[in-house]
Order: C-alpha cells, then structure tokens, then sequence
C-alpha cells in the first residue's frame, strides 16, 4: 500500500469544504476536490495548486447514485486506500416564511436527499477504500441545528432558529454518525460529527461570527486525530455538542 495520505472531501469548490481542502493539503495530504459542476472543481483544483498543494478534482453530485457510483470507481482505479471522507456537501432551502408545520414535502425531500441520503451513500460507496487505510477518518458535517437537545431547551442559542427540514436533516446525520460508529468501534477507522461554527459562506450568510479560515477548523482537528480520539462524537472546536 503506498504511505500517500489522501482525503476526500465533498463540495470543497466553496466555503468551508474549499478551505478544509487547503489546510488538509497543507499538511501533506493529497486532496481530492468533490464538486458536482466540474468547472467549478477545475477552477477551486487550480487555485490551490497555485499555492503549491496536492489538489486533484473529482466530480460527484452527492444526491446522484450514479455520480457517486462513478466517483468512487474513479478513486479505486487511481489510489489503493482513502484516509479521510469529510461528507461536506449541504444545502440550506428552506423557505424562511414557512412556519415549521406547513414547509413543503418537496423541500423536505430535497434537503434530504443531500444532507442525509447522498452522506450515506457516499459513506457506503467509499468505505471499502477507507477500510484499506491505517488510519480512516469520517467527518460527517452536521451543525449545531441538529442538536435535539438544544432545540428543545427554551432559552438555547439555537432555540428560537427552526429551519426545520435543514435542522432535521442534520439531526438525522447525527443520527447516523452515532449507528456508524459502532459498527466500526473495533476498526482503525474512526466517524464523528462536526459543528464548524457559524460560517461566513453562501450558506452561512455575511453576518456569520466566523471567517471561512476558522470554519474549517474541527473538520480538520478530526479527521487528523489519533488513535485515542474519538468516535461517535459530535464536536465543536473540540467540545462535544449536546444531540
Ligand atoms: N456556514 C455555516 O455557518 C455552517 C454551519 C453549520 C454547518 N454547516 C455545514 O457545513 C457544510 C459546508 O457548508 P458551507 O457553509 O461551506 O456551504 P456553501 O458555501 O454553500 O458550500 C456548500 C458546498 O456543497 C456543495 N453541494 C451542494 N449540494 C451538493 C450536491 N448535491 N453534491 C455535491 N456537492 C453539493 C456546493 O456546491 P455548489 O457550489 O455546486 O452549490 C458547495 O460546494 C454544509 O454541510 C453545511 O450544512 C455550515
């Protein structure tokens, strides 16, 4: 097997997958760009060459089985094993004005199929591969909107912020992340859950707290932990987020 530390990571043509990318790849890893449009992933592949990194593009739509099928047959042909899989891609379209009960199925349906379902087949298309590391690191980007806990709580930061298919969503790939974890307790391989903070990207908006830079801080923090780092958690910064 070859000693190159390669790391997926989903929807890095923007935002916080873009700048999780970099300072993966500035730390040594080969970094394989996921963008569904491939201009874009040439472009986002271009840019952090420039600066020197190990950057190659991969196309994959996750809520298409088909470009997932085929991204992950790409990666097989290419390298023997996959280090790191930070599932990133996400989508908020809620509509604002909605109230929680009347949002539609359609919009349900939709964050669904990208927050939860494509992060579950990519896991499943890539996992194989991840199984033939030292060392596999899966970070599921979840938020600090999948909290249940918090979301329940009166007077909670998040309490009063019901984005209901997007919160739900998120509160499914905790979900998941947990069940995951477990199977793969006596593995090498180690799934875990990320709130990045609130991020100053398309999704996040202007006025978020944080740069883009911070944002990728605890995708990076784990999907570089060791051995003794955890599994089945749900971080921030390093502190475990109440479900
Ligand atoms: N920003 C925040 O404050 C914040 C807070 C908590 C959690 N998060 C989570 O962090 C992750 C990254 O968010 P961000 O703020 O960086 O958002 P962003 O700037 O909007 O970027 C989202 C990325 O996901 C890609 N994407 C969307 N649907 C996709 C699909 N079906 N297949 C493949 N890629 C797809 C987008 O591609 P296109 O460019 O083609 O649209 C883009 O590359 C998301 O999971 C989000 O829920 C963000």
């Amino acid at each position: 097997m070859s000693t190159e530390r390669i790391a997926l990571i989903t929807g890095a043509n923007k935002g916080i997958g873009f700048e999780t990318a970099r300072q993966l790849g500035q730390k040594g890893m080969t970094v394989l760009v996921g963008a569904r449009d491939p201009a874009k992933g040439a472009e986002a592949v271009a840019e952090l060459r420039k600066e020197g990194l190990d950057a190659r593009p991969l196309t994959i739509d996750v809520s298409r089985s088909e470009s997932i099928r085929k991204a992950a047959a790409e990666v097989a042909k290419e390298f023997d094993h996959l280090d790191v899989l930070i599932n990133n891609a996400g989508i908020m379209i809620d509509d604002d004005d909605a109230k929680v009960s009347e949002q539609t199925l359609q919009t349900w349906r939709e964050t669904f199929d990208t927050n939860f379902f494509g992060l579950i087949e990519t896991t499943q298309a890539f996992l194989p591969l991840l199984r033939k590391s030292e060392a596999g690191r899966i970070v599921n980007l979840s938020s600090i909107l999948g909290s249940i806990t918090l979301h329940a709580q009166p007077g909670s930061p998040v309490y009063d912020n019901k984005v209901p298919a997007y919160n739900v969503s998120k509160s499914a790939v905790n979900a998941y992340t947990v069940q995951l974890a477990y199977e793969l307790k006596d593995t090498q391989i180690k799934v875990n859950a990320a709130h990045p903070g609130w991020v100053k990207t398309e999704l996040g908006g202007e006025g978020a707290r944080l740069e883009v830079s911070e944002g990728a801080t605890t995708s990076v923090q784990l999907a570089t932990i060791g051995a003794d780092g955890p599994n089945g958690a749900y971080k921030h910064n390093g502190e475990q987020i109440p479900w």
